[in-house]
């Protein structure tokens, strides 16, 4: 019997090591793993430029307390407003503590220019923003609920796309509403940009704030650096993670100077969040995405990837519902069960991750190539096969 609490449905199946798209087994066994760790490891497995940044800090100074000034902290966040909409950037170790901060920054905004009455965030049904009880409350899956009341108050859900609704439910007490641009475990939704300008719009006439969550969609996946960037539109809040940390644990809240205003030395606060260990490794990992044409080359491959999903679909109708997500992040809506094609697909040595509408999704890492992606469009034909 294994000592571990028992919160997964783990595979059962592990790994001694992993370079860049593969993954391998004790045994030799070599796995295509477009699972990344759930769209963590951008820059695939044991990328060199990183094993180096985490090697030589790991030399320096792993660890100080942010009652410090911690260098490459002040460098990373420089490196984070230089290219995007922010202003200043909190560090976090995970996604579920971004959201959550991002949540707290919101409020506190509303509470420091006298409206605390504003309180309330909109979020819509089948999002996904971590497992903290307030990400777990702004969500609102019945399934990850369940049993973990009270409820934390202050979230008003509503469908998704159901627009009429949305304006309806605005009040005195809205303070934001919060959204994952691409929604990730609600099955690869991505908000089309004209909602995301609409969403904009509502916040202005509304005085409300927009908190994009970013987490799973963000740090290059799209081709640009954040999903939300097409669109044209600025948001006030964006909480980050998976991505940034190449595979080590970090997050972070990137917000504009205005939402800055209540928070102020005391309001927020993390042991580890931002440690020199961390930072090298989200360091080393903007220096290789902000590098000229690193996004383009994710842009081309992300269109080379979805023609050859296309294909798949038009060939096999009957397994391949709909071809989901920009760049890489994709997914495929199954007309067959989702974790049985998983599974077969596993036995073909390809590795991914399922999600809510029988969707699986395709995390390859951004360093992948052509022959790494035409690798994957077969294991996915052969299981298109084998299903039939
Ligand atoms: C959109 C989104 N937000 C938040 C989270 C929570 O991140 P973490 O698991 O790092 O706490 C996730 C994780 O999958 C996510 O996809």
């Amino acid at each position: 019997m294994s000592s571990l609490l028992n919160t997964y449905a783990r595979k059962n199946i592990s790994f001694k090591k992993g370079k860049g798209c593969y993954l391998f087994t004790k045994s030799g066994d070599k796995y295509l793993d477009f699972v990344q760790g759930i769209a963590v490891n951008v820059l695939g497995h044991c990328n060199k430029s990183l094993v180096k940044a985490i090697k030589i800090q790991s030399e320096k100074l792993w660890h100080v307390s942010n009652a410090f000034i911690i260098p490459e902290q002040e460098k990373l966040a420089k490196k984070i407003t230089d290219n995007t909409f922010a202003d200043f950037v909190c560090f976090q170790n995970s996604g579920t503590e971004a959201t959550e901060a991002s949540i707290k920054i919101a409020r506190k905004y509303f509470h420091s220019i006298g409206k605390p009455e504003k309180n309330t965030i909109i979020t819509f049904k089948g999002a996904f923003h971590g497992r903290t009880l307030a990400a777990l409350f702004a969500a609102n899956n019945p399934k990850h609920i369940e049993g973990f009341g009270p409820k934390v108050e202050g979230f008003h859900q509503v469908p998704f796309a159901d627009h009429e609704t949305l304006k309806k439910s605005i009040n005195k007490n809205t303070a934001a509403i919060m959204i994952e641009t691409i929604m990730g475990e609600g099955g690869i939704k991505v908000v089309p940009d004209f909602c995301l300008k609409g969403l904009k719009e509502l916040c202005d006439e509304n005085n409300l704030l927009l908190i994009l969550d970013e987490v799973q969609s963000g740090i290059g996946r799209t081709g640009n650096f954040f999903a939300f960037e097409k669109s044209g539109i600025t948001p006030d809040i964006v909480p980050i993670a998976k991505g940034i940390g190449g595979g080590f644990p970090l997050g972070a809240v990137l917000l504009s100077k205005k939402v800055s205003k209540g928070m102020t030395p005391g309001s927020h606060g993390t042991t580890f969040g931002g440690n020199p260990l961390a930072m090298s490794v989200g360091n080393a990992v903007l220096d290789i995405i902000f590098k000229k044409g690193f996004l383009k080359q994710v842009s081309k491959k992300g269109n080379y990837f979805d023609k050859h999903l296309h294909k798949l679909q038009k060939k096999y109708p009957q397994i391949i519902e709909e071809v989901r997500g920009i760049g890489l992040i994709k997914g495929l809506k199954l007309l067959v069960n989702n974790s049985k094609f998983m599974e077969k697909l596993m036995k073909n040595k390809m590795l991914t991750v399922k999600a809510e509408e029988n969707v699986i999704r395709l995390f390859p890492p951004l360093t992948i190539n052509n022959n790494e992606i035409d690798e994957a469009i077969k294991k996915l034909d052969k299981t298109c096969k084998d299903m039939i």
